[in-house]
This record gives structure tokens, C-alpha cells and sequence, in this order.
């Protein structure tokens, strides 16, 4: 297939460009590099041997997105463009609502129109909320007291392409929930490259083994979990792009929904533990209050993908770690070397 991959530039598009072409597909990464990078996009095509062809394009702006886009032949959208920092979007609630949804409506009218029935769908298992039990399958309810704009935006672009599809039913949409993404591809040649001051807690404890940070906070340890401190499903961002390839292989109209997870559960000290055995680094750490918003374990059951997407991870935590510190210990300054 002919692959418009909104968001190909960051970190998970990125790795799913690659898989994608690797798999036989093309793909057309469209990015508006507003917090991602050209160079991912030139290593995506020195790993893979292939010109990948680039639109640069604000999504959220309807008419350019429809002019860019009239003469560009594709068979399917993988959607992953987007803002995606919880706090920034309680500041900036609007922003977050305007960009997200303005640009899942845009994409979705211009496949209407013509006729581009695959969609793709990146959402996350914040749609979730706080689990009323784990681990967490996708009948699980979604959408209640969320935490977050962002959160909500996520939700809310879930209900649009169910809505889509109702008044037209060719459309064939896989939503995707993501639990935690982490790793990097092993070549070390792309990765995640967080602007300022990493949210997530895998990017952070990189940068403190590259000595960017001088230690991590451990945001809370009165968690009813193992070591009392918050429990998440980490899964490697290869194993999440082949995630999204087998959603792709397999579309067919409707809606399905799908968490992409490795049904694993580790702590914060866990991924600390893990990440010093497969560097050699020690990661220092001091316990901080919880941090707002934050749920005691997020952890997926990913039965519904295995069966039928016929896919389920292969990567584990130690793996990932690997290949997160081999990313950042070679790109000390990510793609702004
Ligand atoms: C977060 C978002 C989620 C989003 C995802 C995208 C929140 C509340 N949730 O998930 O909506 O889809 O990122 O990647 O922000 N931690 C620390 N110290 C740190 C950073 C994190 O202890 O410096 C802990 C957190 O408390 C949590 C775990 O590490 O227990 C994972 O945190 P993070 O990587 O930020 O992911 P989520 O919060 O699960």
C-alpha cells in the first residue's frame, strides 16, 4: 500500500516508517516538524535505502492540508500526527482540542471526498482513565474523568471516526491504544528526541545516564503496587510499529479498536533496575510527591490483538533498554548533534 503517515518524523512514526518499508509498503511522511525532526526522516531513508518523500504541513490548517494533499496518490492514512504532552495541554487546553481534532476532521472529509477508505488511528490507553480493573482489555469503559485535555482529545478523536464511519460505511478504521513506548531502533540511528525537559519517565533516565540530568525524580512511592511506586505496560516502539502494520494488513470496514501492550507490568524501579543492568550506568534517584494525575498501574491485556491481529510483542524491557541507551549515548544531543 501507498502510506500517508501523518506524524513519520517523530518518535513512533519514525519506527513505523521504517517497519512499513521494510514490510514492502511506501510511505509518504507528512510532518509539520513542530517538535520532531528532518534528519529522522533522512536516516529513515538511509537505513531503509529508500527516498522517502516528505509534505511539510500543518494538518489543523483544512485548505493547505487539502491543497497539499489533491495531487498526493495514497491508499490508507496511519494518523499519528498530534500534541501529545499532558501538562502543556491544562495550559493550553483550546490548542490541544483545535490541533487534535481539527486535524483527525481534516484528514478524514479529504478521504471522503476522495475515497481513501484505511484509517489509522494512534490513540492511547489514557483513554482509560483511572482502570476500575487491570489488566485492561478495550471493554474496559474509556472516556470517563480523564485527567487531561490531552487525554480528552484522544477520546474525542476515538468518537469522530466511530462517527465517520456510521454516515459512511466503506471506512475501515483500527484504532490503536498505546500503553508506554519505549526503545529505540538497535542500529541507534533514530529514536526519541523530547524538546526540553523529558515528561516521560524513559527519556529522562537516558538523559540522566548521558548526564544531561543529574538525577531522576521518582514521582511518588505510596502506590499500592510491589515497590509502591506506579506500575506501567512499557512496550518496544518496533514491537508497537509492526503493531501497526498488522493493523494495516488486516483493515476492513468498521471500526476496531485495539491496545497495543506487551501485558507486562513494570515499575518505575523495575525500569530503573532494567535500564542499569543494560547499560552499566547507574541512574541515580530521589522519591518526589506523586505527580497529578498519575494512576497506581496501567497495564493492557492484549489478548484482543494477539488473536486477531495475529501479532503480540517480542521485545522485552531489557531489550529496550538497550536500545534506548545505545540511541541516546550516540546521539547525546539527539538530532541536534
Ligand atoms: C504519559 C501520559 C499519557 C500519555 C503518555 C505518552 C500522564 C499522566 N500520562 O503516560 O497520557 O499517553 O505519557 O507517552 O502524563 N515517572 C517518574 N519520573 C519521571 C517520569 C515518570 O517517576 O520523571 C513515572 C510516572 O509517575 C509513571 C511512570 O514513570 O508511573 C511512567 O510515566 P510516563 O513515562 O510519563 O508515562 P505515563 O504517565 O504512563
Amino acid at each position: 500500500m501507498r502510506v500517508l503517515l501523518t506524524g513519520g518524523a517523530g518518535y513512533i512514526g519514525s519506527h513505523t516508517a521504517l517497519v512499513l518499508i521494510e514490510r514492502g509498503h511506501e510511505v509518504i511522511v507528512l510532518d509539520d516538524f513542530s517538535n520532531s525532526s528532518r534528519e529522522a526522516v533522512r536516516r529513515i531513508s538511509e537505513l531503509s535505502g529508500v527516498d522517502v518523500p516528505v509534505i511539510e504541513l500543518d494538518l489543523s490548517d483544512r485548505e493547505a492540508a487539502q491543497r497539499a494533499l489533491a495531487e498526493v496518490d495514497f491508499d490508507a492514512v496511519i494518523h499519528l500526527a498530534g500534541l501529545k504532552a499532558v501538562g502543556e495541554s491544562v495550559e493550553q487546553p483550546t490548542r490541544y482540542y483545535r490541533v487534535n481534532l481539527d486535524s483527525t476532521i481534516a484528514l478524514l472529509d479529504i478521504m471522503r471526498e476522495r475515497g481513501i477508505t484505511k484509517f489509522v488511528f494512534s490513540s492511547s490507553a489514557t483513554v482509560y482513565g483511572d482502570p476500575i480493573y487491570v489488566p485492561i482489555d478495550e471493554a474496559h469503559p474509556a472516556g470517563v474523568d480523564l485527567a487531561s485535555p490531552y487525554g480528552w482529545s484522544k477520546f474525542m478523536n476515538e468518537r469522530i471516526v466511530h462517527g465517520a464511519q456510521t454516515a459512511w460505511p466503506e471506512l475501515e478504521a483500527v484504532v490503536l491504544r498505546y500503553f508506554n513506548p519505549v526503545g529505540a531502533h538497535p542500529s541507534g540511528r533514530i529514536g526519541e528526541d523530547p524538546s526540553g525537559i523529558p515528561n516521560n519517565l524513559m527519556p529522562f533516565i537516558t538523559q540522566v545516564a548521558v548526564g544531561k540530568r543529574e538525577r531522576l525524580s521518582v514521582f511518588g512511592d505510596g502506590y499500592n503496587t510491589p515497590d509502591g511506586t506506579g506500575v506501567r505496560d512499557y512496550i518496544h516502539v518496533l514491537d508497537l510499529a509492526e503493531g501497526h502494520v498488522a493493523a494495516l494488513e488486516r483493515i476492513a470496514p468498521g471500526v476496531e479498536t485495539y491496545n497495543l501492550g506487551s501485558g507486562i507490568g513494570s515499575s518505575v524501579l523495575d525500569v530503573v533496575r532494567a535500564f542499569e543492568q543494560a547499560s552499566g550506568q547507574a541512574i541515580p534517584y530521589a522519591v518526589m510527591p506523586a505527580r497529578a494525575g498519575d494512576v497506581a498501574v496501567l497495564q493492557a491485556d492484549p489478548g484482543r490483538a494477539n488473536a486477531e491481529l495475529d501479532w503480540r510483542t517480542t521485545r522485552s524491557l531489557e531489550e529496550a533498554c538497550r536500545d534506548s541507551w545505545n540511541w541516546q549515548s550516540q546521539n547525546p544531543a539527539g538530532y541536534h548533534a
